[in-house]
């Protein structure tokens, strides 16, 4: 049966909620990237996620809650992760922290980890939904594994067919997924850069330490697969475009390259992220032999931009 993007209208959304109680998988707009949904507490619904994705099944998933209070229903708060959960929710944070032996998620969410991985997403259609079903869901970005994460609904159909039911919120607003950040006791440590800059979680916690950094850190399982991948090769910190490039500008475009796609003409970070994940899908559908992509500050969300196009060029 084929499903057509259903624009996120309260009906729409209380029918997505009725699909989701079902156990049926469903894609919704977070201020980050699309998530591919599912309840959490239903080891045989979160199991469609795996399917759909052709996920590694060792590769947990982020359980997202409605607010701070429910959160507190699955997990241990250490002092800090109370601070940054008051400082940043709802909003695009994770935070990894011991589960509660109480908490209902399916193990497949937690992948058997002693730990769970807890978000609460401030986009209003996200919100809406995660109050209309009243369960905790458990949602990767809803890309096949190993393609950019959609910021679209138009990119989920694209990526993961249309039998998947997508909420169409319009953009992704943020367009990079979620900071996520773990705990060594209380201290906090960085394992996904993200939608929120390095420079700004460090005002509440100091100098983080980098569990990429540093290699006796606990790190997020995910970051050891191929990750955003485009089909064609990537080139970073390009200045001279060539003419069979399609090149992803950063500031005014140089001359030369086939095709430009800007990510921020006036040279905006917060824009260039909101942009890079659908410019990456634009560019791998021109007829370039590569993707360029011009040089980009690593300050702010420069860091995690830069990390997302290494990854890109499978140079990490
Ligand atoms: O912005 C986001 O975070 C989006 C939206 C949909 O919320 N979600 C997202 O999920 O990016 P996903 O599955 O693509 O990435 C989740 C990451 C993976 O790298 C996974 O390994 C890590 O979180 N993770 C989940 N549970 C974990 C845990 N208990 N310990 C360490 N890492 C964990
Ligand atoms: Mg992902």
């Amino acid at each position: 049966m084929s499903m057509p993007l259903l624009p996120a209208t309260p009906e729409n959304i209380n029918h997505a909620a009725a699909r989701l109680r079902a156990g049926d998988v469903v894609s919704f707009p977070t201020e980050t990237v699309y998530g591919l949904g599912a309840n959490a507490t239903n080891g045989e619904a979160v199991a469609k996620i795996f399917a759909a994705k052709t996920r590694p099944k060792i590769n947990p998933l982020i359980t997202h809650v409605p607010d701070a209070e429910s959160a507190h229903r699955h997990a241990l708060f250490t002092p800090t992760a109370e601070k940054l959960a008051a400082a940043f929710w709802p909003g695009p944070l994770t935070l990894v922290l011991p589960r509660k032996s109480e908490s209902p998620v399916a193990d497949l969410v937690t992948a058997g980890l002693e730990t769970i991985a807890l978000r609460v997403p401030r986009h209003p259609v996200a919100q809406a939904l995660l109050r209309a079903c009243g369960l905790p869901l458990a949602a990767p970005s809803a890309n096949r594994s190993g393609e950019p994460s959609p910021t679209d609904a138009t990119h989920v159909a694209e990526s993961l067919g249309d039998e998947i039911l997508v909420l169409d919120g319009g953009a992704a607003p943020m367009g990079l997924e979620s900071t996520i950040i773990g705990f060594d006791g209380d201290v906090p440590v960085l394992l996904r850069l993200g939608a929120i800059a390095r420079e700004d979680i460090e005002i509440i916690t100091g100098r983080l330490a980098d569990a990429e950094r540093e290699p006796e850190r606990p790190r997020a399982p995910g970051r050891m697969f191929r990750h955003y991948a485009p089909g064609k090769p990537v080139a970073l910190n390009v200045t001279a475009p060539q003419k069979s490039d399609a090149f992803l500008s950063f500031g005014p475009a140089p001359q030369g390259a086939g095709h430009v796609l800007p990510l921020s003409e006036s040279a905006r970070l917060e824009e260039a992220a909101s942009n890079l994940f659908r410019m990456l899908r634009l560019a791998d559908k021109t007829n370039a032999a590569r993707i360029a992509v011009a040089p980009i500050p690593s300050h702010g969300l420069g860091e995690a931009i830069n990390d997302r196009l290494r990854r890109a060029a499978n140079t990490t």
